[in-house]
């Protein structure tokens, strides 16, 4: 029966709408049907999850896949993230998160997101500016034109990828994100060579900027991670390499996601497209609303059982293989009222959409100012916006879910 429900999460026809399902999948809470993996869907034992160390994030725990039905294409090398700290588990995991977080967030760097503030808006009204210098206005795809470009571009500065070299990351990006969302009908063997050059011409032009940062370092992360040299020793090329990867993978697709199923639901709700226009500030709320109601990471599907646990009432052996519905989780009737509503006025919203725990989003505060900063002005300068197509056309990822293309009309840019 689950599996069932699983194959139709999984089905491209429920991407638009997958809630339904997941209020099925929590009528048992966990649950597992045949040899498929055990799903998770209820926020209590999500969360009590996510905080058990007895739960690894490293693949390869898992003893058997058969029977998941995204683990066959993660095989193949498809939706397989590189090996960096969000598939691995303590110590490793710890040690490489402290090094990472050194240059990038408190205590060692409590500034540099909000330093990035100034940047990340320059970088918004450029891309709200070309929207009005290349396109009609009766027809713009919000996801080519600014959701898109927008989280690579602060990648890339975050990293401190020289400028000129931006457009190659903006190409590699969406490679890699392909990869994420594989295409059903497009030949396999194609597909993964396809992300397997990007993966090398990416890691070799790293590799380099790498070298470049240790003989003459500047303020970027990069930089750091290339000179660390603090209580966790030093960080070798390939940790470096697959951290800065994993920075751009999981930095890229999630906040385009996050921007484009905002300014969705934020059409779709007009009132309080129409208050945030009015109240800038109302973009925290907003934002943190957005991460429960349409998370862009929808399900983990890689953690599975150092040892048998018992959950719920149900025993799972140590190796299986665990999905946990964050998206499913965040709509739990008994953890929120009137889950269904998006309503940013909630006064508690400790949503499942960033993770909890230990591998909770490393990118978090980045992720949060980049939403709040693009919705807000979004609502501000676009005059009079409207859906064209409502639900939009999907990517096919079930995981990183959002829409392919948001096209949207409206009656002129404020300046
Ligand atoms: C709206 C945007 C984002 C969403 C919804 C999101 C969501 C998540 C979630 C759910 C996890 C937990 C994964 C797990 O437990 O296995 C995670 C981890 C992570 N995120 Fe994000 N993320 C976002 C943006 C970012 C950004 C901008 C960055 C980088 C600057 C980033 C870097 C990471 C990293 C490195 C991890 C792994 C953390 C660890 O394993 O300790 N994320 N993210």
């Amino acid at each position: 029966m689950t599996q069932a429900i699983l194959r139709e999460i999984i089905d491209y026809a429920n991407r638009a709408d997958p809630y339904p399902l997941y209020e099925e999948l929590r009528k048992t809470p966990v649950a597992q049907d045949g040899d498929g993996p055990y799903v998770v869907s209820t926020y209590y034992e999500i969360q009590s999850l996510l905080h058990d160390p007895r739960i690894s994030s490293d693949r390869r725990n898992v003893s058997s896949t058969a029977g998941d039905p995204l683990a066959q294409a993660e095989e193949d090398g498809e939706t397989a993230l590189p090996p960096a700290f969000l598939g691995l588990d303590p110590p490793e995991h710890d040690r490489l998160r402290r090094m990472a977080n050194r240059p990038f967030g408190p205590p060692h760097s409590p500034h540099r997101v909000h330093d990035m503030r100034g940047e990340l808006g320059g970088i918004v009204s450029g891309l709200i500016d070309g929207i009005a210098a290349k396109d009609g206005l009766d027809r713009i795809d919000l996801v080519d034109r600014f959701s898109y470009p927008f989280p690579v571009s602060v990648i890339c500065r975050l990293l401190g990828v020289p400028p000129e070299d931006e457009p190659r990351f903006h190409v590699w990006a969406d490679t890699l994100a392909a990869g994420l969302d594989p295409d059903p009908d497009a030949d396999p063997s194609q597909r993964h060579k396809g992300s397997q050059d990007t993966r090398l011409e990416l890691g070799m032009y790293l590799a380099g900027l790498i070298e470049e940062r240790r003989k003459s370092p500047g303020d970027d992360m990069l930089s750091h991670l290339a000179t660390a040299d603090g209580p966790d020793g030093t960080m070798t090329t390939m940790e470096i390499l697959s951290t800065s990867a994993l920075l751009l993978i999981a930095g890229h697709e999630t906040t385009v996601n996050l921007i484009t199923n905002g300014m969705l639901t934020l059409l779709r709700h007009p009132e309080v497209l129409q208050r945030l226009r009015e109240d800038p500030g109302l973009a925290v709320p907003v934002v943190e609303e957005l991460l429960r109601y349409e998370p862009p990471v929808q399900l983990l599907p890689q953690r599975s059982p150092l040892t048998e646990i018992e959950i719920a009432g149900v025993t799972i052996p140590k190796g299986a293989s665990l999905w946990l519905i964050l998206a499913s989780g965040n709509r739990d009737p008994k953890r929120f009222e009137n889950p269904d509503r998006f309503d940013p006025d909630r006064k508690d919203i400790q949503h499942l959409g960033l993770g909890s725990g230990i591998h909770s989003c490393f990118g978090a505060p980045l992720a949060r100012l980049e939403a709040q900063l693009a919705l807000s002005e979004l609502a501000r300068r676009l005059e009079n916006p409207r859906l064209l197509e409502d639900p939009p056309p999907y990517r096919q990822n079930a995981v990183l879910r959002g829409p392919r293309h948001l096209p949207i009309a409206c009656d002129g840019i404020r300046p």
